[in-house]
């Protein structure tokens, strides 16, 4: 399969209303639906890893996912993000666990992983991120990373339904055209040559706890802040036209884990 070079959208991490949606979700207690239970369901399926595995997590925010991993774990996890104060926040946090040699946080765009090695990772975790450089582009262009026998796990927005109601749809072609069904994704899986070992849904609650809950709570205040910034105001109702979409038609789409590991490395 040939790899297209171009993501399937722009990268918009430079735009300047970028800086509300990070102030927005850096302080929730994890930046995308999840929860500490499913992240380790996850890691719990990865068998035969060296006694202390590299990993590389790819938009790790405040690191909600990392941490829940290494405070159980001794591994190595290098983790990017582009918003400084959450990979700051995530140092502070593992500091303040005491495993700080457990995560090294590195201001690195995920579109660009070109300084890492081919074969440097065992694991590449992806939770809630693989939308922002497109599905397949990360299968195909990521599996380089892999050291023989490695694992990519990623969770993501899935639909759950054959025919979602129409209102989801136009909202979801704005920010995530790519979306599919749990089908189509295996498909695409398959196609990359990997091996898919299990995948599961995360349940509501994962999207209202460490997520929607907090953030809306937070945008009255937030509408206040920015009352004179319309850029910024945008930004804010687009976070609650999300939360409104979810809240009517949840039962149309959820965020999917999915476990494989590179059938032709083994
Ligand atoms: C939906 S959040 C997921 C965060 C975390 N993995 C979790 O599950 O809580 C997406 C993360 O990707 C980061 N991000 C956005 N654009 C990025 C880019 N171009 N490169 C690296 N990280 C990026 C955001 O700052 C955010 O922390």
């Amino acid at each position: 399969m040939s790899v297209d070079p171009t993501p399937w959208k722009p990268d918009t991490s430079n735009r300047p209303e970028m800086r509300v949606i990070f102030e927005m979700f850096r302080v929730l207690p994890r930046q995308g639906p999840g929860s500490d239970e499913h992240t380790l369901r996850a890691w719990s399926l990865l068998k035969n890893l060296p006694s202390r595995p590299e990993i590389l997590n790819v938009g790790c925010g405040t690191g909600g996912d990392a941490l829940a991993i290494a405070r159980n774990h001794d591994v190595r996890t290098t983790c990017i993000d582009i918003d400084q104060p959450s990979l700051d926040v995530l140092a502070q946090r593992a500091a303040e666990e005491g495993i700080p040699e457990r995560i090294t946080p590195i201001n690195q765009t995920l579109t660009d992983l070109s300084r890492f090695a081919d074969r440097s990772f065992d694991v590449i975790w992806a939770e809630g991120s693989i939308f922002i450089y497109g599905f397949t582009k990360a299968l195909l262009n990521w599996k380089r990373l892999l050291r023989p026998g490695g694992y990519f796990v990623i969770s993501d927005v899935v639909w759950t339904v054959d025919n979602p109601p129409r209102e989801a749809v136009d909202f979801w072609n704005v920010g995530y055209p790519d979306l599919q069904s749990v089908e189509e994704r295996i498909s695409l899986i398959q196609d990359a040559g990997y091996e898919l070992i299990d995948h599961f849904s995360l349940p509501e609650r994962c999207w209202w706890d460490v997520c929607y809950t907090p953030l809306e709570n937070n945008l009255p205040t937030l509408r206040e802040k920015y009352r004179d910034d319309t850029d910024a105001l945008l930004e804010i109702e687009e976070a609650q036209a999300e939360i409104d979409l979810f809240r009517k038609y949840s039962d149309s789409y959820g965020y999917e884990f999915f476990v494989m590991h590179d059938r032709l490395a083994i």
